[in-house]
This record gives structure tokens, sequence and C-alpha cells, in this order.
């Protein structure tokens, strides 16, 4: 594992945009086309604005094929859709075709939109192993990555899938690749920053192993690389950064 760490969040986005750029043309050097799985929330959304203009014309585009890490269950129109976020900041900006991108369908009921997700990557993969090249992941304050939520059963999926989950706090679905998928990666890249991550950033890093608190521990590439993208702030609790 590597830690990246820069005094400013533009350092941060810029050194992640360029390490994506990085990894697109190895990918598509080697296999000619590259698989990303893209992060949700709102501390990516610079980033993909950021690939979407100044690295815009670092990247082969069209050999991209853009995947979701997770998504909420709300329609891909709805202000919260990861999907949408990334429609904006990204596919429209540099006219990606809708071919290169894998929403989540969550016109179907949760259970159902998971599943079929699942036999989507698998269709894309075709009968190779489901290793995405690049798979971008965030942190919530509560240490939890992608949809892997503390105390969740995803929590203890064995085997790479796509599950539904269930936050009792929101009363809300979402969609949320698992810990095993995730770890299939050849690239996972955390993007952090911001004071407010700093406790969570501790707790998965130099805490005692405790998943069902720190979920985010759960990632751990099988054969890939890992590298987390921080700020100061969002490293500012790290004994040993
Ligand atoms: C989501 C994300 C989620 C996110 C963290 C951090 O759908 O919300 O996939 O895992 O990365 O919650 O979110 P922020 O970047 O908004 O703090």
């Amino acid at each position: 594992m590597k830690l990246n760490i820069f005094n400013t969040e533009n350092e941060v986005l810029a050194a992640l945009a360029a390490h994506f750029v990085k990894i697109a043309g190895e990918s598509i050097a080697k296999q000619g086309k590259f698989s990303v799985a893209l992060s949700g929330g709102s501390s990516p959304k610079k980033l993909y604005e950021l690939l979407a203009s100044s690295f815009k014309n670092n990247v082969q585009w069209d050999k991209v094929y853009f995947f979701f890490g997770d998504e909420r269950n709300v329609p891909q129109t709805h202000p919260d859709s990861n999907y949408l976020m990334a429609k904006k900041a990204l596919f429209d900006p540099l006219n990606i075709n809708s071919s290169n991108v894998f929403p989540v369908d969550t016109s179907l009921d949760p259970k159902d939109a998971a599943q079929r997700y699942e036999a989507e990557i698998e269709e894309f993969f075709e009968d190779e192993e489901l290793s995405f090249d690049l798979i971008l992941l965030g942190l919530g304050d509560n240490s939890h990555t992608a949809s892997l939520f503390p105390y969740t059963p995803v929590l203890h999926d064995r085997t790479p899938g796509v599950k539904e989950v269930f936050l009792q706090d929101q009363q809300v679905y979402r969609i949320t690749l698992n810990a095993p998928l995730i770890n299939e990666a050849q690239h996972i890249a955390f993007l952090v920053y911001g004071g407010a991550k700093a406790i969570a950033v501790h707790h998965v890093l130099e805490d005692d192993e405790d998943i069902e608190e720190y979920p985010a521990q759960l990632i751990e590439p099988i054969v890939g690389e890992i590298q987390w993208f921080l700020d100061h702030d969002a490293a500012s609790l790290l004994s040993k950064a």
C-alpha cells in the first residue's frame, strides 16, 4: 500500500488524475481497453471535472469502460444519483458513448438491480476474472467505502459479487460491489480529503481490525496494488504520516 499525502485538495486531485491517466494508458496498451469503477458522493466530482478538462487529451476515452462501485437506489435523474453526477462531470463533457457506460439499473427493485449489475459485470469480463483495471473509492466519516456500511450483511460476503444494502438509519437501499469483487481489481485508489475524514482514515489504516466498525479495512487487493490519495487534513491523525 502507498500513501500519497499532499498539502491541498487540488494537489490530491491532480495526483489522482495523473494516476488514472497512467493506469488507463497501461491498460489500453496491454489489452486495448480500460475498465474503471467510479466512486460516488461529493469528493470525486472535482476529480471527474479535472479529467474532463485538464486531462481530456491524455486518455483514449473511447477505450474506457465506466462502471460504478456503488449506486443509490434512486432514478438516474435524481440529484443523489452517482451516475448523474458522473454524467454531468465526466461523460457529457467528454461525449462518452453510452455503450461505454454501465449504470446500475435502479428502475429495478434493489435485489434485482444488484443481480442484474453482477450479470452485466460478468458479461463484460466474459470468462475472464472479474478484475477491474481501476476501482476508485471514497471513505465515509463512519469508515464505510462504496456502500459497505458498518454492521451490514454484505461485509461477510466471501465471493465476488454485487449486493443490495439496506441502510436502517437512512431507510434507503443502495447497490454495491462487495469487498471480494473490489479486491479482485488490479489497482485500487482511495480519494479522501478534509479534516472530517481524519478519524476514519486513522481507524481504517491504524486501528486493530474491526470490519463491522471500519468496513473499509476489508479493502485489500488480492493481486493488485492499492494507493491512498490524501490531503494533510485527512491524514492528520495518522501516527506515521
Ligand atoms: C457514495 C459513495 C460513498 C462515498 C463516501 C464518501 O455513493 O456515497 O460511493 O462510499 O465515497 O460516502 O462520500 P463523500 O465523498 O461525499 O464524503
